[in-house]
């Protein structure tokens, strides 16, 4: 927290007590706190409270320029690490869902590139109107991370969820935040992605309907936490100063390229979909039109995680698996035979999931049986998920 930048949006509820709890926390913990307060949120509690408690002034007006070398919302979004919002209103959630800046801390928030963290507080009913979870769901779509009210006592009399969290919770939930940021600085990841393309001739190929997008997803969310990655993919890669490409085609190119890599990496996660036969012989010319049926000769491939798995590496070692039936048998057998510490299983037959789909859906096993299953959600999302799971297997610092 030490030296991190975080802007406190405070709306207006009777919570608001418990956000000045929370500055003066993230201010003892070392944070640099810039509160920005709705006008609403100051029938509840002054600024000077907050400028007390954090050092800073508090900011409520778009127009209040009293630095003329900046402009106010900018320069504040621009130094952010961290836009917390606490406590949110059903009103300031919608606005945020729908890009309405008509205050000081929704122009700021729409400046600012720093991930969001929200802490709604609300009545019950309120929180449970499909409206309100429809914000919440599309906001969530976009990234941002919610901390979720709690169960109690209401100030409008109703018992029930809606409540902000205690502000240690918050505390906690930002803390575990900032120390995933560096959880993966420098730590090695070796990741495969894409279908392999294997050559009949120079024309024609087996492949399959892997996209790459779930391995590309990991590499970019685990270069953003810090990580040096090593992505080797059959697809267009994603670009980060970070991530190095070794593009490839073949199960067997696949092979070279990840070997070579193999034993200094900390990490390896076999994403890519490798064609378990190629042609036992390859056309140097295209083969032309010949009779009514064609048989191809395939020899199997070399299977690289179960070679990786046997190598007895010091690698955290993650498979995938693709299956149409039996998810858990076929998974944790898979697990067993290819000798790896973390195998992430989806169900392909399922529309919506899996091959080509922005969004994923998965079964994550470890030597100890079931650890995780993810909700439909984003590949993005997912792999960020998934690296918070590999993280806390391997004992990375957090
Ligand atoms: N894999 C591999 N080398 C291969 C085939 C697959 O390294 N020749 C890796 C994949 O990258 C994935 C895992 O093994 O991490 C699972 O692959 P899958 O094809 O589903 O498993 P198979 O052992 O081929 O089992 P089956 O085809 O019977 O489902």
């Amino acid at each position: 927290m030490q030296g991190k930048t975080i802007l406190l949006g405070v709306t207006g509820g009777i919570a608001v007590y418990k956000a000045a709890a929370l500055a003066s926390r993230l201010t003892q913990a070392g944070a640099d706190v810039h509160v920005l307060m709705s006008v609403n949120a100051t029938k509840f509690v002054t600024p000077l409270t907050f400028q007390a408690l954090t050092r800073n002034r508090v900011y409520m007006d778009t127009f209040a320029e009293d630095n003329p070398s900046v402009i106010s919302h900018i320069d504040l979004a621009d130094r952010a690490d961290l836009f917390l919002v606490v406590p949110a209103t059903a009103n300031v959630l919608g606005k945020m869902a729908n890009g309405i800046a008509d205050d000081m801390l929704l122009t700021t928030w729409l400046a600012c590139t720093a991930p969001t963290m929200i802490a709604p507080a609300m009545n019950g009913h309120m929180l449970e109107q499909a409206v309100v979870q429809h914000n919440i769901a599309t906001l969530t779509a976009r990234g941002v991370q919610f901390i979720d009210s709690g169960v109690g006592q209401l100030a409008c009399g109703y018992v029930g969820r809606g409540r902000l969290a205690e502000p240690e919770e918050i505390f906690n939930a930002v803390d575990h935040w900032f120390r995933r940021q560096t959880r993966f600085k420098g730590v090695k990841m070796l990741i495969t992605a894409g279908g392999t393309r294997e050559a009949i001739d120079p024309v024609r190929y087996i492949g399959n309907r892997s996209s790459g997008k779930m391995g590309h997803s990991l590499a970019l969310v685990a270069a953003r936490l810090g990580a040096d990655v090593e992505l080797v993919t059959t697809a267009e890669p994603p670009i980060h100063p970070r991530i190095k490409v070794t593009s490839v085609e073949t199960a067997l190119q696949m092979r070279d390229a990840v070997l070579e890599r193999s034993e200094i990496a900390d990490v390896i996660i076999m994403c890519a979909a490798i064609a378990d036969y190629r042609a036992a012989t390859v056309h140097e010319q295209k083969r032309k039109k010949e009779g009514d049926s064609w048989t191809i000769e395939l020899v199997k491939n070399p299977d690289i995680l179960s070679e990786l798995g046997a190598a007895g590496l010091s690698a955290y070692l993650v498979g995938f698996a693709a299956e149409t039936e039996r998810l858990h048998e076929h998974a944790l057998a898979k697990l067993q035979r290819k000798q790896c510490h973390m195998l992430i299983a989806n169900d392909v037959s399922q529309a919506d999931v899996g091959f080509s789909s922005d969004s994923n859906q998965v079964s994550v096993f470890t030597r100890n049986g079931l650890l995780f299953e993810s909700s439909v959600t984003t590949k993005m999302q997912l792999a960020e998920q998934l690296l918070d799971l590999i993280a806390d297997e391997k004992g990375m610092d957090a």
